[in-house]
């Protein structure tokens, strides 16, 4: 049988990952030592090295066994997977921001908003009742109300700095958002001892690192 399988988010929860899984006991000079590699032994497991989309689908369809991820990617992908650990680093939120002082809900012309997060934007607004024009970006959303394309962002804020050195402001938190552990779900059933094995060093190690 294959080793279990790890997806991990490369670029901002690739070093606090590594951190955990130091403190679960697994030697991690793999990772530590990546190099250009994407698929890594780190002891009994295969570390994957993916952007956060592609960690839930393959975890969805079973390549994967295990990911850690965003709550924000969860929520946008909405994909069928046990969501099981929230690991408490890679805090943020989602949020509404606009162009400072911009009256966001004021005037009856449709508004326009910009975001990575289409499906996220689309159901914040449904509950509002409000109808908006969403358009994607793919990255530095903060770009698109300063060069008028949007009204508004949908993004996610973690520091504040980039709004605030862009001269945007938030005004309205929608979702908080940290990093999860995700599981497959043929893999819960048919590997259940050793995902549950990995779980419990999480939860464990979890406390260690609080
Ligand atoms: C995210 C997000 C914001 C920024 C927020 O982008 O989309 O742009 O981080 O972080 P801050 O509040 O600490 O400034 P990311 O850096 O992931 O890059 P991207 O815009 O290219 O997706």
């Amino acid at each position: 049988m294959r080793p279990i399988r790890i997806a991990l988010t490369k670029g901002r929860l690739e070093s606090r990952a590594t951190s955990l899984f130091q403190t679960m006991g697994l030697d991690c000079t793999t990772l530590l030592k990546k190099g250009r590699k994407l698929i890594l032994p780190v002891e009994d497991y295969e570390v994957v090295l993916a952007k956060a989309a592609d960690v839930i689908t393959y975890v969805e369809h079973g390549a994967c066994d295990i990911g850690i991820v965003g709550k924000d990617t969860i929520v946008e992908c909405g994909a069928e997977i046990y969501e099981m650990t929230d690991l408490g680093f890679g805090k943020c939120v989602f949020a509404l921001a606009v162009k400072k002082g911009t009256d966001f809900y004021g005037g009856y012309a449709e508004k326009v908003v910009a975001t990575k997060y289409p499906n996220v934007a689309r159901k914040f607004f449904e509950t509002k009742g409000m109808d908006v024009n969403i358009i994607k970006i793919e990255g530095s959303v903060e770009l698109a109300p300063l060069l008028d394309l949007a009204d508004a962002i949908v993004d996610i804020v973690e520091t504040g700095n980039t709004i605030k050195e862009n001269g945007l402001e938030v005004i309205e938190e929608i979702m908080p958002i940290s990093a999860r552990v995700i599981v497959n779900i043929a893999s819960m059933k048919l590997r259940k001892d050793e995902i549950e094995s990995f779980l419990t060093d999480v939860e464990v190690a979890k406390e260690i690192i609080e």
